[in-house]
Order: C-alpha cells, then sequence, then structure tokens
C-alpha cells in the first residue's frame, strides 16, 4: 500500500508514517515544516527519513502536490494551521493553508484522476461542532448556540438549552450533530471535510473525515504557544510561572492520546474498512482543565499557584467528550491510554527538553490586543 501524508512531519503525521510503514506501507510525506511547529530552518523530524519519502513543499504549491499524488493508493491530508485562539485573526492564512490547501489537493485529484488511488482521509476536529451535544431536563437532547458575552462575563460559562434558556448537561458528542464551530479554524475544518467528502464520493472513492478530540502525547509541538494546553502548562510549571486558567476551571476536554489517534486513523486506512463519512476518534472520557492543571503540578511536584481568572476566549468552547460508537462500529477502534498514563508518558518525554516561555504570553497578549481574551469573573 502507497500512502501519502500532507502534514506527515507534525506531531500525528509523523507518528501515523512510522507505524504505516512498520505495517509494510509505502509511505511519502509533504510538509513545509512550518516555522511555528518545528523552529526556524528545522529539518525533518530524526529518523523520519529513513522509513518514508520526504518532500519538503507546501501542500499549495500545484506542480509540487501533482508529483506527490502519483501511484498513491491512499492519501491521508494532515497539513493544516491548527490554532483556535490564531485563528480568529489571522484569518487570510487559516483559510489559506487549510482551505486553498485542500482545494489544490481536490482540483489535482478530480482533474487528474489517479488510477491507483483507493481513499481520502482528512483531518478534521472535534471544533466542527461548537458546543456540541447536550441534554435539557425539558427538551432532551439539544445543540446549544455560541455562549453569550452577558452570561460569560458575569461568570455562568455552562451553555444554556436553546429552546428554553436553562443550563443543560453534556452528552457524547456524536456525529450527527449539527455543524456550529465557533472559531475560524472549526469553520476551516468543516469545510475541509465537507470537500473531502464531497469529492470522495465524486471520484468512487472512500473518504473519511476524522474528528480527533484533543491530541496529547510525545512528540507534540512543545514550542508552538497557540495550540497544546498540556505543552503549555508543562512548560509553565517547570519554570515556577503561575497557571492561569480561563473560565472557571470547570471547561473540560476529550483528551485522546496520539497512538490511539495513529491507531484509529490506520484502522480506517485497512483495505477491508469501507465509507464516506466523518468520524469522532476520542477517548470517550472528559477531564476538566483544573483537573490537567493539578495532575501537571503533581507531576512535577512543583509549587506553582493555580490562579482561575474567569477570563475568557472568543471562540472556546465548554465541554467535550466524543461518543466514538461509530468508528467503533465501522473500523473496531477501542481506545486504550486512559488520561493519567498519557499525561504521564507525555511528561516523561517533555522533560527531556528545555523548558521554553515558548511566546504563551506573547500569544495571549495576541488574542487580548483584539478583544478575543475577554476579562471575566467566577461566578460565587
Ligand atoms: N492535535 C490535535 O489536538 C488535533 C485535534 C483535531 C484535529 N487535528 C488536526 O490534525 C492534523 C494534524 O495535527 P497535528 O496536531 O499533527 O498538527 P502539527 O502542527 O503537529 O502538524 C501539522 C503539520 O502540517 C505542516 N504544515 C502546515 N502548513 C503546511 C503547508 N501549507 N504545507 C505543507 N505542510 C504544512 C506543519 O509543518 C506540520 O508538520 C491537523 O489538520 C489538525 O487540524 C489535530
Amino acid at each position: 500500500m502507497k500512502v501519502l501524508i500532507t502534514g506527515g512531519a507534525g506531531f500525528i503525521g509523523s507518528r501515523l508514517a512510522r507505524k504505516l510503514q512498520a505495517d509494510g506501507a509505502t509511505v511519502t510525506i509533504v510538509d513545509n515544516l512550518s516555522e511555528q511547529i518545528h523552529g526556524a530552518d528545522a529539518p525533518f523530524p530524526a529518523g523520519l527519513k529513513d522509513i518514508a519519502r520526504c518532500i519538503r513543499g507546501d501542500v499549495r504549491d500545484k506542480p509540487l502536490m501533482r508529483g506527490a499524488i502519483v501511484g498513491q493508493d491512499v492519501i491521508v491530508h494532515l497539513a493544516a494551521e491548527t490554532g483556535t485562539g490564531q485563528s480568529m485573526y489571522a484569518v487570510e492564512h487559516y483559510s489559506d493553508v487549510n482551505l486553498q490547501g485542500t482545494s489544490v489537493l481536490l482540483d489535482l485529484l478530480v482533474n487528474e484522476r489517479p488510477a491507483t488511488l483507493r481513499k481520502l482521509v482528512v483531518a478534521s476536529s472535534r471544533a466542527v461542532y461548537g458546543e456540541g451535544q447536550y441534554r435539557c431536563a425539558a427538551h432532551g437532547t439539544v445543540y446549544p448556540t455560541p455562549r453569550a458575552e452577558a452570561a460569560m462575563s458575569s461568570g455562568q460559562f455552562e451553555p444554556v438549552c436553546p429552546a428554553c434558556g436553562e443550563i443543560v448537561e453534556i452528552e457524547p458528542t456524536a456525529e450527527p450533530t449539527p455543524y456550529g464551530p465557533s472559531s475560524f479554524y472549526g469553520l476551516t475544518k468543516q469545510v475541509q471535510e465537507q470537500m473531502v467528502l464531497m469529492f470522495a464520493s465524486a471520484l468512487g472513492i472512500d473518504g473519511f473525515a476524522m474528528r480527533y478530540q484533543n491530541v496529547y502525547g510525545p512528540g507534540q509541538s512543545l514550542s508552538n504557544p497557540y495550540t497544546g494546553i498540556l505543552a503549555v502548562f508543562s512548560n509553565l510549571v517547570r519554570q515556577g510561572k503561575p497557571l492561569n486558567i480561563f473560565e472557571d476551571g470547570e471547561e473540560s476536554r476529550d483528551f485522546v492520546f496520539v497512538d490511539d489517534v495513529v491507531d484509529a486513523t490506520a484502522a480506517c486506512i485497512r483495505p477491508d474498512v469501507h465509507g464516506v463519512m466523518a468520524l469522532n476518534v476520542g477517548a470517550g472520557e472528559r477531564t476538566t482543565v483544573l483537573e490537567v492543571a493539578r495532575a501537571v503540578i503533581d507531576y512535577y511536584g512543583a509549587d506553582v499557584p493555580v490562579q482561575v481568572s474567569g477570563a475568557y476566549r472568543v471562540g472556546d468552547i465548554r465541554h467535550n467528550v466524543a461518543d466514538i460508537s461509530r468508528i467503533r462500529a465501522l473500523a473496531g477502534f477501542e481506545p486504550t491510554w486512559r488520561f493519567a498514563d498519557g499525561l504521564k508518558a507525555f511528561l516523561d518525554w517533555a522533560n527531556d527538553y528545555t523548558p521554553s516561555d515558548a511566546g504563551f504570553d506573547k500569544s495571549l497578549k495576541e488574542l487580548s490586543d483584539r478583544q478575543l481574551l475577554r476579562t471575566g469573573k467566577v461566578a460565587s
């Protein structure tokens, strides 16, 4: 099996490349080694060139991509800009990389019809849902709209029922949940997945949009301040700096270990797995940001303050946990990593690197300057 992975030098892509190659695939990678992720003038990650054909280039470069798709059986399109907050002001750039990059790929596929291609996989995100799926005591399953400014600024962060305005309880979000991204990043992921599924159908091949939840683990960028809460927290704690927690710290995420994400993606690439659809990929376990902060501090035995400020970012969602029954039924995927074990594996790995400031304060100032980081309060 010949597999092209765009963004294959990144966190998920490099681990996926290694797994697929170990399973017998011939892997090609296209990656521009983006400075924000890899640092200035970075080479391909150690060892990657030994297991894959590594092409340094941009997915928006049509001639380069024309060459890269030749002879591939499967294309996994991971290359993207990935910062939720950053997407709210780097609008043109996010549109260009995420949407134009996907357009170039699909234009080539539909016009050149590579005869070998049988499957197209794109990295989508839980961000396509916005707040996602909740339960209202009076109205059953509901899909809250973005949280209101007035409620957030007074410290009421929980989503409310769109029908009656009462606070609702989180449910695992399933794939039929309507689209409702609350960030431009999420909107680009929505359009990317709709594009890929539309053209997979048009080409008569399999197409999967992998709605990854919050992926973490060894290999994630420790230098990108725009994404990756675990990397940000471990950097700050190791430098003895306080952890400033947005909202009231009770916001939660479905943290899924990178090896589980790789296994889920590899399972969907198997020749016996067919379809054209979106698939949630998560651990199905919900952890609050405050729990994450305490776990990171406990791991280091550090004495750093946790400051819960009530501040909030425009575009953030409140809670998230994925319903993974669809991918379980389709491809037999079962997550194997519990958060406590995965966090330890991540922190053990991160310890080998010198903690850096990583521009986190600068990233917050960029948001604040554009009124995308708002002051708030924690309800008493
Ligand atoms: N990590 C997560 O928590 C998460 C969650 C949901 C979805 N995703 C999606 O999964 C995919 C992979 O994410 P990741 O965490 O591995 O991110 P990453 O930033 O580590 O990897 C992305 C890779 O794409 C490359 N890239 C960026 N722009 C490019 C361009 N124009 N041309 C070629 N290469 C380019 C980067 O150099 C990087 O190596 C992304 O599409 C992301 O949106 C990730």
